[in-house]
């Protein structure tokens, strides 16, 4: 694992960016995992920057998100494909058709677990996975007690990530309580993955990650025996890590 310590989040968004950019211009094809929640939005706004000043393109970027609540349409203002409509895809080059989420309407859900596992085999897998950190220590919506052998599933949210991302909603009762999210293992089939942490709300669950023993109480410990993983994350995230 490669561990950056940044100053705060600002320093963890450009840093992120430029190893994200660094990707895009090695391979512009790329395929790349993203991450919704809070913590990547700095990142994806400094991306569009670079997007606006002519550094990189999306044009032929392809695009894989890791989780999509169940219920939720893509014109759902809560939903993760409007998200990444809102702060990515309709302000860069992309074209639409080349990025992709679970199917929250999906009619069944088996189907369409299996139908986007076959979608990133298709794709040829993905080369850089980004990801955020639950404060319970999920990656993706893997709560904890998840099978590391699982790959896309529909998902039962912890309580604590309800009340997590109660935020984003008018009220707490209308946060769904299913989604479908990549599974540990088509999580650890990118070849690149980068992990974002900021806040010391999550310090705890990070050192977990970063020091504890690697089980599916913690889903992000998984990580340890992936061969390419960078983490950057804040001082306040990195507030329980000792000198690393
Ligand atoms: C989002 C996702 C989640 C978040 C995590 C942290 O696509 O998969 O695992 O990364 O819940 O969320 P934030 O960044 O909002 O603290």
């Amino acid at each position: 694992m490669k561990i950056y310590k940044e100053r705060d989040y600002e320093a963890v968004s450009k840093r992120a960016a430029s190893l994200v950019a660094n990707q895009i211009k090695a391979k512009p094809d790329i395929v790349l995992g993203l991450a919704t929640g809070t913590t990547p939005i700095g990142m994806y706004k400094i991306l569009v920057e670079k997007y606006n000043s002519g550094e990189i393109s999306f044009k032929k970027v392809r695009t894989v998100n890791l989780d999509e609540y169940r219920g939720l349409s893509d014109t759902d203002k809560n939903s993760y494909h409007y998200f990444m409509n809102e702060i990515l895809f309709s302000k860069v080059d992309i074209d639409l058709a080349n990025t992709f989420l679970p199917n929250g309407m999906a009619k069944d859900p088996e189907k369409e677990c299996q139908a986007y596992e076959r979608l990133l085999q298709s794709l040829g897998g993905i080369d850089l996975q980004i990801l955020g950190l639950g404060e319970n220590g999920h990656i993706g919506f893997n709560e904890p007690g998840t099978a590391f052998i699982e790959k896309t599933h529909l998902v039962d949210l912890a309580e604590s990530t309800i009340h997590a991302n109660a935020r984003f909603f008018e009220n707490i009762d209308e946060v769904p309580k299913q989604a479908y999210s990549m599974g540990i293992t088509s999580i650890l089939g990118a070849k690149q993955i980068l992990l974002l942490v900021t806040g010391e709300s999550k310090a705890e669950a990070l050192a977990k990650v970063i020091n504890g023993p690697v089980n599916e109480e913690v889903p992000g410990s998984v990580l340890q025996r992936h061969w390419d993983v960078t983490i950057i994350c804040d001082q306040a995230a990195a507030s329980k890590l000792g000198e690393v």
